[in-house]
């Protein structure tokens, strides 16, 4: 059996103190797992869930109800707190907050001192993950002086620097121009098939989406849709019904099959369009 990163069992979430009567569950009795090295995509309108899933999942949230294991450990573990923020690591939407220093490699640099890493292993490994982010050149440029895409690169390597074995992402390109979200997204594929790193991607791009190995779709606090892209994305009207989109080419061969024209239902790809026309 596959090696489990994270493990979600029958979890609830309600913001506010336990017991207060009025806040209801945003995270409603989600099961869940993410196998060790897959690439998921979280998915589902404003305010479904999806960020407070990603805070449970590295234990910046504790569950309601239910437990949350990270690589076999328990969330509710205080003493393994770093472990678990070790292992799983977050990036943000914003990368503005998630910069603390003034130059790129100090930047980079923050999580590893933190974690008491020795300074001549902090230098090796600030290099490493600016160069997995293509950013080794910038090393000593200000973070400020960035574009989006930059900057959200240098955030990644941050995270990197701290070897973790997953990253969780949360709308890391929402903020981003055409060419820095081009940038992300080809850095979180390479993470993922070089550097072997589980990612958890929560995004609104239903053309990010397409490039995960599975999808959680979340309504209400819970998974509503589960699938490889081709699962999910044929299902056009379900998708829609949700509040969501579909790939722009997936559309197309929606709207071309209304029509009556014979082309398959789960296409994907430009490339299958054309094939199939
Ligand atoms: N700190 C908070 N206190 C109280 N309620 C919150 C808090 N954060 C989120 N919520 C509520 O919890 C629900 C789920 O929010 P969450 O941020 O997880 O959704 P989301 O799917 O990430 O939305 P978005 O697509 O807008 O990022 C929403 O109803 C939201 O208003
Ligand atoms: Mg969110």
């Amino acid at each position: 059996m596959a090696h489990e990163m994270i493990r979600i069992e029958n979890v609830s979430y309600k913001y506010g103190s336990i017991g207060e009567e009025n806040p209801s569950m945003v995270i409603n009795n989600v099961s869940m797992s993410v196998n060790e090295g897959e690439h998921l995509v979280i998915l589902g309108h404003n305010g479904s869930g999806k960020s407070t899933l990603a805070k449970l999942m590295n234990g910046l949230l504790l569950p309601t109800e239910g437990n949350v294991y990270v690589n076999g450990i328990n969330t509710r573990d205080e003493e393994k707190i770093w472990d678990i923020r070790e292992t799983a690591g977050m990036v943000f939407q914003n990368p503005d907050n998630q910069i603390v220093a003034t130059i790129v490699e100090e930047d980079v640099a923050f999580g590893p001192e933190n974690q008491g890493v020795p300074s001549s292993e902090i230098r090796q490994r600030v290099d490493e993950a600016l160069k997995i982010v293509e950013m080794i050149e910038y090393k000593k440029h200000a973070p400020h002086l960035l574009s989006g895409g930059q900057k959200q690169r240098v955030a990644i390597a941050g995270i990197l620097a701290m070897k973790p074995e997953c990253i969780i992402l949360d709308e890391p390109t929402a903020m981003l121009d055409p060419i820095g979200r081009i940038e992300i997204i080809n850095t979180i594929k390479k993470l993922n098939k070089e550097e072997k790193k589980t990612i958890i991607h929560i995004t609104h791009y239903m053309d990010e989406a397409v490039e995960a190995d599975r999808i959680l779709v979340m309504e209400q606090g819970q998974i509503v849709m589960e699938g490889s892209p081709r699962e999910i994305f044929s299902q056009v009207e379900k998708v829609k019904n949700l509040g969501l989109d579909v790939p722009q080419v997936t559309e197309l061969a929606y709207e071309l099959r209304k029509e009556g024209i014979d082309v398959p239902q789960n296409i994907l790809t430009i490339e299958e369009l054309v094939k199939a026309l």
